[in-house]
């Protein structure tokens, strides 16, 4: 039979899957929650917390039971906790320790001081991050945008951090790190890329090198999906689904080692699914090359 594989890093970081069992432990508590915007942008998944009452609210008064809010992994800023505690509404706190810690140096940033995140400014990360910071906050996503910035500017303050937005791009990251350097040499640069993506990537490369067909689960919409399955083709046959009922048992004929991965936003629970469908697949391949060779003896 063909041997299948599920790719270690295959779905949820470290940190969406403590948000994600943080959200669980509540409901199995009978506590009543809602989220500060959706925990992960997976159709299948939000409907699932939708289906045990679970709902989403754009801001803590928004809720007028005032149930336990769940701070989703990305992190919020500092007012948000303010607000929540003025309204006495109960919180649990999902930010990831990773983007806790990009918060703990935000808030060390004297009055006087400024800090550069390098990221993207629409990302709810980044803005929780800024919402930590008393000095003033710029962000930027290129190196050129730094570069843009009059050195006398920085000799103004009093003290300088560069930070980084968890999921950027380690290369456009390394090259804003690199200018900040050279043009601020007191600047205190910390590096707070998250590995969990490239981690993923790289073990999806790693088996698509060494299999016959790889299946690549997530969002159709989803980005880092989408990159995953780019980084697979060149290496095999490359299948991208959302759920275990788009497998097509077609695909998968003749093949002797199959692969597994999903994009950060894949439950486990969908993972698992199509690992018992695809173990069924080849069990049936199996079963009928089996026979076509009794029938040839
Ligand atoms: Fe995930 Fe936390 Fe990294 S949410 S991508 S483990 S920063």
């Amino acid at each position: 039979p063909a041997e299948l594989i599920v790719a270690e890093t295959a779905g949820f970081c470290f940190g969406v899957q403590r948000a994600a069992d943080l959200v669980f432990s509540c409901l199995d508590a009978g506590e009543p929650v809602c989220t500060l915007g959706p925990l992960i942008h997976n159709r299948q998944f939000v409907e699932e917390l939708a289906a045990r009452g679970v709902a989403v609210v754009e801001n803590p008064s928004e809720d007028a039971d005032k149930r336990r809010i769940v701070i989703r992994s990305h992190g919020v800023a500092r007012s948000v906790y303010d607000e929540m505690d003025a309204l006495g509404i109960p919180y649990t706190d999902a930010t990831c320790p990773f983007v806790r810690k990009i918060h703990r140096i935000a808030a060390s940033v004297p009055e006087d001081g400024m800090l550069v995140v390098v990221g993207d400014e629409t990302h709810p990360e980044v803005q929780g991050i800024v919402g930590h910071c008393r000095g003033e906050v710029r962000v930027v996503s290129s190196p050129e945008e730094i570069s843009a910035i009059p050195n006398e500017y920085f000799a103004r303050k009093s003290s300088l951090f560069f930070v980084c937005q968890t999921t950027f791009q380690k290369n456009v990251w390394e090259k804003c790190a690199g200018i900040a350097k050279k043009v601020c040499t007191n600047a205190k640069i910390f590096d707070t890329i998250c590995n969990a993506t490239s981690l993923r990537q790289q073990e999806a490369a790693r088996l698509a090198e060494k299999s016959d067909v790889m299946i690549v689960i997530g969002g159709s919409h989803s980005s880092n999906t989408a990159k995953l399955a780019a980084i697979c083709r060149p290496f095999c046959r490359t299948v991208q689904i959302e759920t275990a009922s788009q497998l097509d048992p077609a695909d998968f004929v003749g093949a002797r080692s199959i692969a597994i991965t999903a994009g950060a936003s894949t439950p486990a629970r969908i993972i698992k699914e199509v690992h018992e469908t695809m173990s069924e697949i080849l069990e049936n391949q199996n079963q009928e090359e089996l026979s076509f060779e009794e029938m040839l003896n």
